[in-house]
C-alpha cells in the first residue's frame, strides 16, 4: 500500500515519534481549545505505516451492505490494509469473509468486484473450492503422496453485520465485538430508521488525490455543506443553529439536524411508519470508527467506506440504499432514469467534495500554516482526532498474530 511516487513536502519524512507526540497532544486538549488534526498526520510515511498497523490491521472495515449479496453464492471482493478480501453468502444465510488468495501458491481468487458463484476456481491451476471455502478439486494432486484436501482450505477472517452494513476485520482476534459497541448508536439514534430495511441501489468507486483522512474530516461536518453544496445538500435547508453533535465514544460519532420540509426529499415517505415527529425530516450524519461514514436520511442513505492508498491518494467504496416504500414508488419502466438521475446527484456531490478534500491535503502539506480552529458543529473531528489518538498509541500486534 505504500505509495507510488509519491511527491514529498516538509511533512513526509516526519518520524513517527514526532507525529504520534503532535496527534497525543492534539487529543489532550478540550474541544473549545482544540485545533485541526496535525498536519503531518496526512502526511508523514511513517505514520501511514502506523496506521495500517494501528488502525487497519486491526478494526471492522465496512466492505458493503447485506442485501447486495442476497442468494447463496453471491460475493462482494474488498480489499484491507493490502490483503484483498472475499465475502460471500452461504447457504443458511450466514455471511462469510475469506482472504482472497487461493490456498495453492496465493494467487488471487476472485477477480471480480461482486457476483454469484457455486464455485471458486483459481485461474492458474484450477484448485476449485466451494462458497464456504472448502477445497473441493485440485487437478494432479494425487501425485503427491498424502496430499488432503481438507488441509487445504480458504484463509478465514472475521465477520459481522450491523443494520444491514458487512464488516471485515483481519485482526485474528478483533478486540471488540462491533454490534455491541454500536448499540448506544443504535438504540438512541439510527435504530429508528431500520437501515437493515434499506434497499442497495448502486455501488460505486473513487479515488482522489488525498489522504483517506481528508475525506473523514469533510463528511464528519456539516459546517461546509451551505457553502459548498449549493446544488445538492444544501437544498435540504438546515440552519447550522439547529445541528445537534453527539455524544463522545470511543466507537462512533454523529451529528444531526432536522430539515425544515416535511415532505419532498430528504423527508420520511407518507408510507413510512417507522419515523415520529421531527425524525421524518432528520437527517444524520455518523461514522462508525475508524472509516465507514453514513449519511443518514428519512428516504435514503449513502454510505463511504474509504482507505489509503498512500499518503496522498485514497480510495472510496460508497452505495446508495433507499427504504422499501421510496423504491415502490419507482416503476419499473422509470427506474434506469431515476437510478440515473440518483447518480448524477450524487456524482455532483462529490465533485463538490473532491476539490474541498484535495485541498485540505494541499494546503496542509505546508510546514508553515496558521494556528487552525473549530466551529461548535465541528466537534466530531475532535472526537475523531481523539479516537485516533487512542488507537494509534496502543500497542502493535500483527494481522494473523
Ligand atoms: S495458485 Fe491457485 S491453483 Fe495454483
Ligand atoms: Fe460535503
Amino acid at each position: 500500500m505504500l505509495a507510488r511516487n509519491m511527491p514529498s513536502n516538509p511533512h513526509t519524512n516526519a518520524s513517527l515519534d514526532s507525529v504520534l507526540a503532535e496527534l497525543k497532544a492534539a487529543a489532550a486538549v478540550p474541544f473549545a481549545e482544540a485545533r485541526p488534526l496535525p498536519a503531518a498526520l496526512n502526511h508523514s510515511t511513517a505514520f501511514l505505516e502506523h496506521e495500517r498497523q494501528a488502525v487497519f490491521e486491526r478494526e471492522w472495515i465496512c466492505v458493503g451492505r447485506e442485501d447486495e449479496i442476497p442468494a447463496h453464492g453471491d460475493y462482494l471482493t474488498h480489499e484491507i490494509a493490502g490483503v484483498p478480501v472475499l465475502v460471500v453468502r452461504q447457504q443458511d444465510q450466514e455471511i462469510i469473509a475469506f482472504v482472497n488468495a487461493c490456498a495453492h501458491r496465493f494467487a488471487c481468487l476472485e477477480p471480480a468486484e461482486r457476483g454469484s458463484r457455486k464455485r471458486f476456481t483459481c485461474r492458474y491451476h484450477a484448485w476449485t473450492y466451494d462458497c464456504a471455502g472448502a477445497l473441493l478439486r485440485a487437478p494432479y494432486m494425487e501425485m503427491k503422496d498424502g496430499f488432503d484436501p481438507a488441509e487445504h482450505r480458504l484463509r478465514r477472517l472475521h465477520c459481522c453485520s450491523w443494520e444491514g452494513f458487512v464488516y471485515v476485520s483481519i485482526a485474528h482476534d478483533p478486540q471488540k465485538f462491533l454490534p455491541e459497541v454500536l448499540a448506544p448508536l443504535r438504540e438512541q439514534v439510527v435504530g429508528r430508521y431500520d437501515m437493515a430495511c434499506y434497499r442497495s441501489v448502486m455501488r460505486e468507486r473513487m479515488e482522489w488525490n488525498a489522504n483517506w483522512k481528508n475525506l473523514m474530516e469533510n463528511f464528519i461536518e456539516s459546517y461546509h455543506v451551505p457553502i459548498a453544496h449549493g446544488k445538492t445538500f444544501a437544498q435540504h435547508n438546515k440552519p447550522l443553529q439547529d445541528y445537534v453533535c453527539g455524544e463522545d465514544s470511543e466507537h462512533y460519532c454523529y451529528h444531526r439536524a432536522p430539515q425544515a420540509a416535511t415532505s419532498g426529499s430528504g423527508a420520511a415517505h407518507p408510507n413510512n411508519h417507522r419515523l415520529d415527529g421531527e425524525w421524518r425530516r432528520m437527517m444524520v450524519d455518523f461514522c462508525v470508527f475508524p472509516n465507514h461514514l453514513v449519511t443518514l436520511m428519512p428516504d435514503y442513505l449513502w454510505y463511504i467506506s474509504v482507505q489509503p492508498l498512500g499518503t496522498d491518494r485514497m480510495q472510496a467504496t460508497w452505495g446508495l440504499a433507499v427504504p422499501p416504500e421510496v423504491l415502490d414508488d419507482v416503476d419499473a419502466a422509470g427506474y434506469d432514469r431515476w437510478l440515473d438521475e440518483f447518480r448524477r446527484y450524487m456524482d455532483i456531490a462529490n465533485d463538490e467534495d473532491k476539490v474541498l478534500v484535495e485541498a485540505l491535503h494541499r494546503g496542509s502539506a505546508s510546514a508553515l500554516l496558521p494556528a487552525g480552529t473549530y466551529h461548535p458543529i465541528e466537534r466530531n473531528l475532535w472526537q475523531f482526532n481523539n479516537y485516533l489518538a487512542r488507537v494509534c498509541a496502543r500497542e502493535r500486534p500483527r494481522a494473523g498474530d
